[in-house]
């Protein structure tokens, strides 16, 4: 019999769930399945009254006050670029990062490239943390936006978001921040933040299924809907009123019922303790493997961080690391570019990394196993001694 293997790969979708996600959404599938908003028969009825506790849980889950303002989505790539298409207008100015995901890079890439924006990047400090005030210093009179990471999908380091939209509120603009690696792992309250637009994933650390995203809209930001149809009614446009505007088409129940329940397991279990157990598990692979010459580690370990990291062996490619692993050790982890190539370019390296993202159901036992297996693997192949752990380009 072949062992277990080792996920950790948390950041890329979380795996396993735990187990009531996985009897909601057979429960609520063989029970409701009805399509809600569009009869008036009991189980239909039942169905979107289910959907719209969901939406409740989730808006409670993130300090929202007027679970309205709750968009449901398909994941965190289609908030996005729902928010961004609806929210820019010709001859609007933008500012980003240098290490976003291609959810936030492409859609605002074309867009400049189309001429309907400008641009402008801003690098993190030497720490891989994003400066409020060069953010600031980027703007323009005609900013409508400023659009960063919470926490980079490579890099793992927590960005200063609230000081962040307080930089942005100052020069007039609209924060929108990409939370797909933050959500379910950093205690969370978007009304505090003070975010205009949030958008994340159900699917990570959040423990929906796939096809689960949630976008928050504040109260007075609007964002003009491009996917218009079927809400229910018989109006000729699309409903001006949050939250239907923007879910147009065949409700996923199912995602969204399982996504409330992983959400009320991460309500029992606590973020704060999530994110106590993911960063000491990346904590103790910065002490095990941060000490050897022929590692090289992305960002400093004592930057404010969640379980994401990522390294390389001397003289190795990625995907050769991430092989053996998979092969020899029944590890799974994600090698390579990850969708953001500028956040690899940071710390020179251009065929990408080998991330290890552990997730709640991670023990300490697995990461002793990967610290083993990297050394092993490094004592065979690794070539020289890298350049220590650097500095993030500025
Ligand atoms: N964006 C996901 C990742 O970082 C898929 O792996």
């Amino acid at each position: 019999m072949s062992s277990p293997i080792i996920y950790l790969d948390n950041a890329a979708t979380s795996y396993p769930k735990p187990e009531r996600v996985y009897e909601k959404i057979v429960a609520f599938g063989k029970s409701l399945g009805a399509n809600p908003g569009r009869a008036l028969y009991k189980m239909a009825v039942d169905a979107g009254e289910e959907y719209e506790r969901a939406r409740q849980a989730v808006a409670r889950f993130f300090g929202v006050g007027d679970p309205s303002r709750i968009v449901f989505t398909m994941n965190a790539t289609d908030g996005i670029n729902m928010a961004l298409k609806g929210i820019l207008r010709a001859g609007d100015h933008v500012v980003s990062s240098t290490f976003e995901h291609t959810c936030v890079l492409r859609p605002l890439n074309r867009l400049a490239k189309e001429g309907c924006i400008e641009l402008a990047r801003v690098p993190p400090e030497a720490d891989g943390r994003l400066s409020p005030e060069r953010i600031a210093r980027a703007m323009q009179k005609n900013t409508r936006l400023v659009v960063v990471t919470h926490v980079s999908n490579v890099i793992g380091i927590l960005q200063p978001v609230q000081e962040i939209a307080e930089a942005a509120h100052g020069r007039g603009a609209l924060v929108m921040i990409d939370s797909a690696q933050a959500t379910g792992v950093v205690p969370m309250d978007v009304e505090e933040l003070g975010l205009d637009v949030m958008a994340t994933t159900g699917h990570k650390s959040l423990f929906g299924p796939p096809g689960t995203g949630v976008l928050y809209v504040r109260e007075g930001v609007d964002i003009s809907p491009w996917r218009e149809g079927g809400t229910g009614d018989s109006e000729e446009f699309q409903p001006e009123k949050f939250p239907v505007r923007l879910e147009g088409g065949t409700l996923n129940t199912w995602g969204v019922v399982a996504l409330a329940e992983g959400i009320r397991f991460l309500e029992e279990v606590g973020v704060e303790k999530v994110h106590e157990k993911e960063s000491r598990l990346a904590g103790m692979v910065f002490a095990a493997l941060g000490e050897d010459e022929r590692i090289f580690l992305y960002g400093p370990s004592d930057a404010p961080r969640t379980g994401i990291l990522t390294f390389n062996l001397c003289g190795v490619a990625p995907p050769i690391v991430g092989n053996i692993l998979d092969e020899r050790f029944g590890i799974c982890v994600r090698t390579g570019l990850h969708c953001a190539p500028g956040a690899h370019a940071l710390y020179d390296q251009p065929e990408g990394g080998v991330r290890v993202s552990p997730g709640w159901f991670t023990t300490e036992e697995n990461i002793k196993t990967l610290i083993d297996a990297v050394r092993e693997i490094a004592d065979e192949l690794a070539k020289e001694p890298a350049v220590r752990r650097g500095a993030a380009g500025t």
